[in-house]
């Protein structure tokens, strides 16, 4: 269950001051100091929430923070702005109540932090999603651009406001964000150009020089310098707990997530660049000739760069500083500036380029965060105004943050003070009327439109002839001499004649918040905010979209020679229009509190909130509110919120609405001190009074839900149980008529399946006995020849026995060997006598008829080739075959020779001029001509010689010269001797005795031995008067020279002798042939 807390548990001092008993002013302070000392920094006075600035981060804006605050009354937990926040978000989204916060205290007192606090709470707490969350972080992301923007270290506030910002933030009726609309206030824009000692510049000018990378630096022509420009100050460009570098990337991402392009960007960047080249053109006079000075720039070079940034022509720049054209009517007038003028022109465009860049970057974040439905919003509007401020030196802008400051405390008077105490008066409920300063007065003397110090100041700014800001001053002291807030050293009121305080050029106004003095040195000039024609026509000239857009009236087309509007005309009505738009909406105050000057923590300087505590009029706050009602309703609204927790009143009442919430509140017991009946509003008391209610409607409206729920949830069951029956019906339906349907189909089956067996039953029978018959049929068939057969054999078996066998082997012995002879006939080898092939024979009992039958046929087949053999060609085979039978296996030079065909005249002797002689002394005919070596017996070598053999005659000759050596008939030849190798040795040995032999046996050696022998031996055994020649194949034979018997023999030859056969004498009686093994 959930545990019930209230602010008043574990309280520190009290939480609200509405409780603090007694009420003093001491009392006050101390309750407020007791609870910072215990980092209890907020504290209510009824519904406004005081912030004291802790200085420091405390540990209570965390998520679980958030999450403790969601929906809890507002009393429910101890002090805290995220309760005042959640309050403001449950009225917009349950009550439709547009709402406002409203944020106030002097510079420096945290404001900005609480609107960001009160809008991250509503971002943390309102709906999710994906297009939500978009909107929210782009709500969120558009203050660190503004901040970096408008806000500026001063001496009271490191990060200062230097405008005034109102977001109105819009919901659906869900209160999810929709969007918003942001409106700026005038932006001190004197400082671009000029700051106090110890502040600086707007955060942007020194977030870009020490965060932007090289690169960009380069692109807008910076240097990292701060010293290098003149509209930085120095002495504070750094700020201590500031990192400019990462916060320049902070607003990099932030203008990325808001939706700016990155050529907007860079265009945003190159204003700033330009503004920095501005403050660095200096000029210096230059005499003319009518003795005036007139300004000339005295270093180009800045000039030249920022006219590159902006895209816009030198020269027309220059010209702009130089001179001021004044249009009247139909005239044109140019004037020339002097230094001083020109100085003026510069700064004033200085400031006008960057207040209008600053107006145009809150534009263009509307844009990106305007809602895009068109339906009714609700609106949340954040007030974040510069605070009140009293400075040394007080000009224009703080006038005008001060003015504003007023019409915000005069709202709170008018809205929290003023209109409740006469709000009780009306309704006619018992009130003591409590006094406290109304600042209605200090707002009259400021903005009265006859003789308020604006209309004084716009009066004298439209005044012809000369205005100065003392002639204003004049005027002031002439017409609110008699007021009693304004004070003047000159005026009628002889008051202050000797005041030293207050100087002649000042004027002093006693704010709400305190005197200020006010010097009135550049009100007139701040108030026109003149901008030298040429110069904004100069800028519209610029080839830069942005420089274009933001100075419109440049636009030589649209010159408009009505003045504008001034500062301060402009700033009150826009305040105006605040004001009206605040009190639409309910208000919700933070009321911020400085504890000290010095910026520090856990330092509480008790005049200081003394006097903040006096001027905001806290605790006339607190007397009204104890003294009055904290709430208040119409009758009507009353009714119609808590009808429900009384029987009579609900559901309708039928009486006047009064009556019934009387009815209502005796029904509820509600003690009759806790509230009062006004003409047209109950009054309540006490909160807690309205907890009690508001917790006693939230029950009832639980109940009320689990009403609707249980009479929607039974509707709900029951139209479903009717849709379920209604379904079931449509289902049992298909459903039996597919259960029959499958039923039928399997009784069907089922009768197919038994008829089939039935059939096939009674075919198988029938099949069974045709069987049997056929069988039976069969059966008397074969019986019948049987017996038919035994009776023709036994009558023909005489006759079989004697012929039949010998019969059946003659006719199958014939049948076989037709089919043998036949396919043989089909298989036959080819006609090629070489060819080896033969079928295989298919019964062993023909192998011998086989055999002859293949020799017949390879003999027929071999007769048929040689049938084809030409005469010629005939011998050549004999003499082969002739060689063949001497040589084969005998001699190893054989094989080599069968390929080579026989000659016989190789020399072509007859042909030859050179044998001529020879040839004609043979007279035969020349069987072989052939060089052959003539082996030389004593020392084996070998001389050619030509071998010629006749029919009879062996004749060997001279090669070179032909003469014959020797002619030896073949009848004196008795045999011839060769070797068994590959050599080509031989010898002629020669019968004994006869007229050749006296000369000895011839050795001789030729290439075609096999032929010259085969030849020999053929014409020897074809001549028939002669016995044959013996031819001796071995390795060792005689040779008988002269009268010497020599033995040639041959050996294997070493290896040494290499391939080639060589012959040597060994001794007397030996030669010896070494022939090659291999060859
Ligand atoms: N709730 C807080 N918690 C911690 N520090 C705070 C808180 N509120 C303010 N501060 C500190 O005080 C400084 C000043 O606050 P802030 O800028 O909100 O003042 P301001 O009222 O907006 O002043 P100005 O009118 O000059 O804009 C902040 O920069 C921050 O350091
Ligand atoms: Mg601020």
């Amino acid at each position: 269950m959930e545990v019930k807390t209230s602010l008043l548990d574990n309280m520190i001092g009290v939480g609200d001051m509405v409780l603090l008993e007694p009420l003093t002013e001491d009392s006050f302070l101390e309750n407020l100091k007791k609870r910072f000392d215990h980092n209890e920094i907020y504290t209510y006075i009824g519904s406004v929430v005081i912030s004291l600035n802790p200085y420091r981060s405390l540990p209570i804006y965390t998520p679980d923070k958030v999450e403790e605050y969601r929906n809890r009354n507002f009393y429910e937990l101890s002090p805290h702005i995220y309760a005042l926040a959640d309050e403001a978000y449950r009225s917009l989204r349950d009550q439709d109540k547009d709402q406002c916060i409203l944020i106030t205290g002097e510079s420096g007192a945290g404001k900005t932090e609480a609107s960001k606090l009160v809008m991250s709470y509503v971002a943390a707490v309102c709906g999710k999603g994906q297009e939500v969350n978009k909107v929210k972080e782009q709500l969120l992301q558009s203050n660190p651009v503004l901040e970096a923007f408008g806000n500026a270290k001063t001496v009271r506030n490191d990060n200062s406001s230097r405008f005034g910002k109102y977001m109105d933030i819009e919901f659906d009726f869900k209160g999810d964000p929709l969007g918003g609309v942001i409106s700026n206030y005038l932006l001190e824009k004197s400082r671009v150009v000029k700051q106090p000692r110890g502040e600086r510049n707007f955060h942007i000018f020194y977030q870009l020089l020490s965060g932007a990378s090289d690169d960009t630096l380069k692109k807008l022509k910076l240097e990292r310098d701060v010293s290098k420009y003149n509209y930085l100050s120095l002495d504070s460009a750094k700020v201590s707990g500031l990192d400019d570098a990462a916060n320049f990337r902070t607003v990099r991402n932030a203008m990325q997530i808001v939706g700016f392009m990155e050529d907007e960007m860079q265009s945003v960047l190159e204003l700033v660049a330009a503004v920095l080249k501005l403050g660095n053109i200096e000029f210096k006079p230059e005499s003319r000739c009518n003795g005036m000075d007139e300004s000339r720039i005295k270093d180009k070079n800045d000039l030249k760069e920022m006219c590159e940034l902006l895209g816009t022509e030198q020269s027309v720049l220059e010209r702009a500083f130089s001179y001021r054209t004044v249009e009247a009517k139909m005239e044109k007038v140019s004037t020339t500036l002097n230094v001083a003028q020109a100085y003026y022109a510069r700064d004033a465009l200085a400031k006008n380029l960057y207040s209008r860049l600053f107006s145009w970057l809150v534009t263009r974040i509307n844009e990106s965060i305007k809602a895009q439905a068109k339906t009714r919003h609700k609106v949340m509007g954040v007030l974040d105004i510069y605070g009140f401020e009293i400075f040394e030196d007080n000009s224009f802008e703080q006038f005008i943050i001060n003015y504003c400051n007023e019409k915000l405390q005069q709202i709170f008077i008018e809205l929290t003070l003023r209109e409740e105490q006469e709000e009780y008066v009306r309704e006619g409920i018992e009130w003591t009327n409590i006094e406290y300063f109304n600042n209605a007065v200090i707002c009259d003397l400021i903005e009265n439109n006859q003789n308020g110090i604006l209309a004084m100041l716009d009066e004298e700014c439209l005044r012809p002839g000369t205005v100065t800001d003392e002639t204003f001053l004049d005027k002031l002291n002439t017409i609110c001499a008699d007021h009693q807030h304004f004070e003047s050293r000159l005026c009628k009121n002889s008051k202050f004649l000797n005041d030293h305080s207050l100087p002649h050029n000042c004027f002093r106004i006693q704010h709400y918040a305190g005197k200020v003095l006010y010097r009135v040195e550049g009100f007139v000039d701040k108030n026109n905010d003149l901008l030298y024609r040429d110069l904004s026509q100069a800028m519209y000239k610029a080839n830069h979209s942005l420089i274009k857009q933001l100075f419109p009236e440049g636009n030589p087309v649209k010159v408009n020679l009505k003045r504008p509007p001034t500062a301060g005309f402009q700033f009150k009505a826009s305040v105006g229009t605040l004001m009206s738009n605040l009190q639409t909406k309910n208000p919700n105050y933070i009321r911020c509190i400085k504890p000290n000057d010095k910026k520090a923590s856990h330092v509480f300087n008790e005049s200081l909130v003394c006097h903040q505590a006096r001027y905001l009029g806290l605790m006339e706050n607190v007397r009204v509110r104890r003294a009055g009602y904290a709430f208040r309703q119409g009758y009507e609204p009353c009714l119609e919120r808590y009808k429900m927790l009384c029987k009579n009143t609900w559901p309708h009442w039928k009486g006047p609405a009064r009556q019934g919430v009387e009815v209502l509140m005796t029904d509820l017991q509600v003690p009759a001190e806790e509230f009062s009946y006004g003409r047209s509003k109950i009054f309540i008391r006490n909160p807690r009074t309205l907890f009690f209610l508001e917790e006693k409607r939230k029950q009832c409206l639980e109940d009320l839900a689990t009403l609707i729920q249980k009479i929607y949830r039974g509707w709900k069951c029951r139209s479903h149980f009717l849709l379920l029956k209604k379904s079931q019906i449509v289902v049992a339906s298909w459903y039996r008529r597919y259960a029959q349907q499958k039923k039928y189909q399997q009784v069907k089956h089922a009768t197919t399946v038994v008829q089939s067996y039935t059939r096939g039953w009674q075919a198988r029978k029938l099949l069974r006995e045709l069987k049997y018959q056929k069988k039976c049929e069969e059966a008397v068939t074969t019986i019948s020849a049987f017996w038919h057969g035994t009776q023709v054999r036994r009558e023909y078996r005489k006759f079989f026995r004697a012929n039949a066998g010998k019969k059946i082997y003659n006719f199958t012995i014939q049948r076989i060997m037709q089919k043998y002879f036949l396919g043989l006939k089909s298989k036959l080898p080819s006609m090629s006598p070489i060819d080896k092939t033969w079928p295989a024979r298919p019964y062993s009992f023909l192998d011998g008829v086989h055999a002859e039958l293949r020799r017949i046929f390879h003999l027929w087949r071999c007769k048929k080739y040689r049938s084809q053999f030409t005469e010629e060609k005939k011998a050549v085979y004999e003499e082969k075959l002739e060689a063949s039978e001497l040589f084969k296996d005998k001699k190893a030079l054989y094989p080599n020779s069968v390929r080579q065909p026989f000659k016989g005249d190789y020399l072509e002797i007859s042909k030859n001029p050179k044998y001529q002689k020879l040839s004609s002394a043979v007279d035969e005919k020349i069987l072989l001509a052939d060089v052959v070596n003539k082996i030389n017996r004593a020392n084996g070598k070998g001389s050619p010689r030509l071998f010629l053999l006749t029919k009879k005659n062996v004749v060997l000759a001279d090669q070179k010269t032909g003469q014959l050596k020797a002619n030896v008939p073949l009848t004196d030849l008795a045999s011839v001797s060769t070797s068994t190798q590959t050599d080509g040795f031989f010898a002629l040995k020669l019968k004994e005795g006869s007229a050749s032999a006296i000369k000895g046996d011839f050795l001789l050696s030729s290439d075609h031995l096999i032929e010259i022998i085969t030849k020999l031996h053929r014409i020897s055994s074809m001549a028939a008067d002669r016995e044959k020649l013996n031819i001796d194949i071995s390795d060792e034979f005689l040779v008988q020279f002269k009268q010497d018997k020599v033995c040639v023999k041959f050996i294997h030859g070493s290896p040494k002798n290499g391939n080639s056969v060589s012959c040597k004498r060994k001794n007397n009686r030996l030669l010896e042939v070494s022939v090659p093994a291999s060859s």
